[in-house]
């Protein structure tokens, strides 16, 4: 079968970038894994990617300062020089500029701690437990201009109980979202 090449896009640890590499891994698996690059040269997800023998690059945005742009554009030429089709957010941690995100309309996903639109942003685990709220999730969009907005792809949902904290909630959901973003990606792929 013919891999779509992606990127993986991280700022920190990568837990969701290995399931994508796990998922890649599979012979029928509709994508390949082509760069995994960090904002942040010291992310343990770097090192992970290394050691799966996967290409990386680290722009820091420290270089760029007050140029937001002129690190997307840096980001952007790596991709181009990659062959990049799609790329994965997955615990990218910077804002993207409009630019970006138009260079990269409709091909660009990512996966957020929460079941959009509810809580956008972050402490996601935190806000549903002090709302009360009984169940929470995860789930994977299509990013566009507004910070965790776009077309939601897929979401998966897990129950509150009532002595989660924080911490217990954001393991139960994280399981999660190693099931559904490699999920939906091979559905999203299947459609473009
Ligand atoms: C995940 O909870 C993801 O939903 C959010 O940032 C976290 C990244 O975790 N966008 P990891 O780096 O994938 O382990």
């Amino acid at each position: 079968m013919t891999k779509t090449p992606i990127a993986v896009l991280i700022s920190g640890r990568g837990s969701n970038m290995n399931a994508l590499i796990e998922a890649c891994a599979r012979p029928d698996y509709p994508a390949r894994i082509a760069l995994v690059m960090s904002n942040n040269p010291d992310a343990p997800g770097l090192e992970t990617a290394r050691l799966a023998g996967l290409t990386t690059l680290a722009i820091d945005h420290r270089l760029f300062p007050r140029d937001r742009e002129g690190h997307e554009k840096a980001i952007d030429a790596a991709l181009a020089e990659a062959g990049i089709e799609v790329i994965c957010l997955a615990g990218y941690m910077r804002v993207l500029t409009p630019y970006l995100v138009s260079r990269w309309k409709g091909r660009m996903l990512n996966i957020h701690p929460s079941l959009l639109p509810a809580y956008p942003g972050l402490d996601t685990h935190a806000r549903a437990l002090e709302a009360g709220d009984t169940e929470h999730g995860c789930t994977v969009h299509l990013v566009t201009d507004g910070v965790d907005e776009g077309p939601i792809l897929r979401q998966a949902r897990v129950p509150i109980h009532g002595d989660d904290t924080p911490q217990s909630l954001a393991s139960r959901v994280l399981e999660q979202e190693h099931v559904l973003y490699p999920a939906a990606l091979s559905e999203f792929l299947s459609h473009t």
